[in-house]
């Protein structure tokens, strides 16, 4: 009965297929358009608007495998993953639909036909529960399919009442448990035995009747639909006559795979489970295009990734691992999911860089974390240690609790969520300076804007503000805050800066350095020359050459978002942009700096585009239309109902309210002016466009103008003008050294002839003068080589530093020893020193002493020779 998990899977299609059902693939780990969901968690949430009604597709009936992950939100099992058999972060649903299509009797003969027939499932391992009210149900079980009464359990709990949240589709389900046998512990479903591992869920058959409201009343669904869910990988370790889903063939080889990375022959050790099941959901959750990060889905992916490498590091690996088991997991479910593959390269890079820089803090970490079990009072890790981990050390909480478990401690996590609120509001006090303009004052105007079509207009003045209080008038002088009913002027949104300009009214000017939105209202600020006055009529008109430059930069960030997913991969997101007259700057998630040839081809494609000329279109349309139609929207940014969509061409479309040019050639040109790396996974682009990219090109031209001049060469021989230049440096540098070594040697031989003799020994005592400290060890030596034996004292005096250094030869050492020699005359220059008998050298601070200290030498040695 061994099926493999890939054959499973493609048995359970092959199935439903051959019932009318419409293979559909697994969406994505990041739910589109569910901002209630941190990751997607069953089959059914990309099915959500089919289930409500609200979404009509070419088939009623579907099946799916669906990739999912319970971790960090809601359903989180992260922190059971290890220690039980069936727990996972990430896991694939099996799942068969019908939209207002079949309903209980055919989604419960289905399932009942694929187990029993399909996958030759014994019927007497099987029973199933049903929701108590739900005779229909309990009928269909009964007399349809022919389970016997007492295996037909009645359940009135919410364990047969499934929803997707607290509000959305919903209905009374229907489950098939397995009996994993006597021998293992547990009861059947809603005895006080039932959380044993005897009897398994298997599969789960919702009967999706409601939409469950806020306010907790259910509204009859337009349609019965039918929901189902069965874990792959509990159904494989059914199969393949295992107990735990971790035996399973898909598990063994990843399993094996992580033994063979950490270096580790204990294949039964439970880390190893953990570091199996974490590549799964960290490897599908970065194809996915999520990244490491310090908030939200990509906490919860470094959390798991730090989880996985620690238990690693446990088993004993000594280099960075995790990435390595990429390929292992591809080999695996590469067939089923081929994005998988194609993304191979990009995971293994994620994780990779990501263990580098957590494996630089996770020892230090551990060994502070050792140390603090070492001297607990009770059973709990205090909160202050947990903070210092998770703050300094990059420890996860839930990592520090998976040791804290290994040793049957606590953690005292109230004590940390304080230390994070003492934290955070540090972090508050710190950045409360500098006062908010627009959080201050509040207006009910609202302005209508003209300027996506006009630069200039006529304007009625409806609030005016100086000095932060709402005012009639601002006078001769005053810097302040104009509001206008209409106006052509952009308020700073979505990266683009406000627009400049001036104001012309009867009394006055006033000339605009800024524009921001006040609520509904667009808020002029500057300063006025003559008196405005509230009511007045004005004439409005924009710094229009401003303008022009701002709208070739913002349309040439949106040509530069898509070409980066086009050059780096779909992980590309949109972080944060800047869009000024004189450049932009462009925020993406990436892992690496980007090399120049992938600059220089960014740069070609963008300008490719530009020079296609693609006339720009915007429309209004609604949001799910506007998805519909590829429009990249802005991760975690907020959007109306309606939007607007600004089109180039086949090449980009995006989401965006900004300004823009008619035609992408009318960008000119496109200039990278730096890449940089401004947070763990995020990349920082400036460039230019237009008149500053050919100002740019010029002036690194003029550069290299004036670098060919005083090189006296021309532009195209600078390389090898300075190659040769670096040579001849090199060259010069050995001639130097190997004329100062010539010249040493020559004042050793000189310095000989001053030797004199104490008691028949030859004895050389000699301040030196132009001679570097470190020449003093090659000087010794070779005047020892010269003298036969004898004793050498020589020293150098610095403006602020004594150098010494005595020799001694071998013969004479039982006499004097070259340390004791060199610490005489150190003592006196203010200095110590150290060395072997026959070489000591020493330094000191009195140079003005030391002729009087080697005057002492030769006293010192007629004592001893
Ligand atoms: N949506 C159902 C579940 O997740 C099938 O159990």
């Amino acid at each position: 009965m061994t099926l493999s998990t890939a054959d499973l899977r493609q048995k359970f299609f092959d199935y439903y297929k051959s019932h009318g059902h419409q293979v559909v693939a697994s969406s994505s780990l990041v739910p589109a358009d569910d901002p209630t969901l941190l990751f997607t968690n069953a089959g059914m949430n990309q099915f959500k608007d089919l289930l409500l009604g609200t979404e009509k597709r070419s088939y009623t009936r579907a099946v799916s495998a669906q990739r999912c992950v319970r971790a960090g939100g809601k359903h989180n099992d992260l922190e059971n993953v290890g220690y039980t058999a069936r727990h996972h972060t990430f896991f694939e649903m099996l799942g068969n639909f019908s939209f207002g299509d079949y309903f209980k009797k055919e989604a419960i003969e289905f399932s009942w036909t694929f187990l029993t027939r399909e996958l030759g499932l014994p019927k007497e391992k099987l029973l199933v529960t049903v929701y108590t009210e739900d005779d229909e149900a309990f009928d269909i079980w009964e007399n349809h399919i022919g389970v016997p009464k007492e295996k037909i359990i009645r359940i009135s709990t919410s364990d047969n009442f499934w929803s997707m949240g607290d509000t959305g589709p919903c209905g009374p389900c229907s489950e098939i448990f397995y009996d994993h046998g006597e021998h293992i512990w547990g009861g059947p479903p809603g005895t006080p035995e039932e959380d044993g591992d005897r009897f398994i869920e298997i599969w789960n058959l919702v009967f999706m009747q409601y939409n469950k409201q806020a306010d907790g009343s259910m509204e009859a669904l337009p349609q019965k639909s039918i929901d189902t869910g069965m874990g792959l990988e509990r159904i494989a370790a059914i199969l393949q006559d295992v107990h735990s889903n971790y035996e399973i063939d898909l598990f063994q080889n990843l399993i094996k795979s992580a033994a063979d990375v950490v270096g580790t022959t204990d294949l039964e050790n439970k880390s190893l489970r953990v570091i199996a099941d974490h590549i799964r959901s960290c490897s599908f959750l970065i194809c996915d295009g999520v990244m490491p990060s310090n908030e939200g889905r990509g906490y919860v992916l470094r959390r798991i990734i730090r989880r996985a490498v620690r238990h690693g590091y446990k088993l004993g690996a000594s280099d960075i691992f995790f990435y390595k088991l990429v390929s292992a997991l591809a080999k695996e479910m590469g067939n089923a999911y081929p994005e998988l593959v194609d993304q191979q390269p990009v995971v293994e890079k994620v994780l990779r860089v990501e263990e580098e820089q957590f494996s630089k803090t996770l020892s230090r970490g551990m060994a502070m974390l050792n140390d603090a079990l070492t001297s607990l009072e009770d059973d709990t890790i205090p909160g202050d240690v947990v903070f210092k981990l998770y703050d300094t050390y990059g420890f996860p909480v839930d990592l520090t609790n998976d040791v804290a478990r290994e040793h049957d401690l606590k953690i005292d996590i109230d004590g940390f969520d304080s230390e994070m609120a003492k934290q955070r509001e540090r972090a508050q006090k710190a950045s409360n300076f500098g006062a908010d303009y627009n959080a201050r004052l509040n207006t009910n105007a609202t302005s209508t804007f003209t300027g996506y079509t006009e630069t200039a207009g006529e304007a009625n003045v409806v609030e005016l503000i100086a000095d932060d209080a709402f005012t009639d008038v601002i006078t001769d002088g005053q810097d302040g805050v104009v509001i206008l009913d209409a106006t052509p002027f952009y308020a700073e949104a979505g990266g683009q800066v406000g627009d400049s300009g001036v104001l012309n009214v009867a009394g006055g000017e006033f000339v605009v350095t800024d524009t921001q939105k006040m609520g509904n209202a667009f808020a002029h600020f500057g300063k006025a020359s003559g008196t405005i006055k509230k009511g007045d009529k004005a004439t409005v008109t924009i710094n229009a050459e401003n303008r022009e430059a701002i709208k070739k930069n913002h349309s040439a960030t949106h040509l530069l978002h898509a070409t980066l997913r086009e050059v780096l991969g779909d992980h590309v997101a949109q972080k944060g942009s800047l869009v000024e007259a004189q450049r932009m700057r462009f925020d993406f998630s990436h892992f690496e700096a980007l090399t120049s040839e992938q600059i220089e081809q960014i740069e070609r494609r963008v300008n490719e585009e530009i020079r296609a000329n693609h006339a720009l279109t915007t429309q209004v349309m609604g949001l799910e239309e506007a998805k519909e139609a590829g429009a990249m929207a802005l991760f975690g940014e907020k959007y109306d109902d309606e939007v607007r969509v600004v089109t180039m061409g086949p090449f980009s479309v995006e989401l965006c309210g900004g300004t823009h040019v008619a035609r992408t050639g009318d960008i000119g040109l496109f200039k990278i002016i730096g890449e940089n790396g401004i947070a763990s996974g995020v990349r920082r682009i400036d460039a230019v466009t237009g008149e500053e990219a050919l100002k740019v090109v010029q002036q690194q031209q003029a550069m290299l103008n004036r670098i060919a001049g005083s090189l006296k060469t021309d532009v195209n021989t600078i390389v090898e003008r300075i190659s040769a230049l670096q040579q001849q440096s090199k060259d010069l540098d050995k001639a130097l050294s190997a004329a100062k070594q010539k010249l040493a040697s020559q004042q050793g031989a000189d310095l000989l002839a001053q030797a004199e003799e104490i008691n028949g020994t030859k004895v050389l005592v000699a301040k030196l003068d132009g001679v570097e400290p470190k020449a003093l060890r090659g000087m010794l030596d070779d005047i020892k080589n010269r003298m036969g034996d004898g004793v050498v004292v020589l020293g150098i005096a610095g403006t602020e530093k004594v150098n010494l250094i005595a020799g001694v030869t071998k013969s004479l050492t039982a006499k004097v020893k070259a340390g004791d020699l060199v610490n005489h005359v150190a003592a006196q220059v203010g200095g110590k020193g150290g060395g072997r008998p026959d070489m000591a050298q020493a330094g000191g601070d009195k140079p003005q002493l030391l002729d009087s200290a080697l005057d002492s030498v030769n006293g010192y040695l007629a004592d001893k020779l």
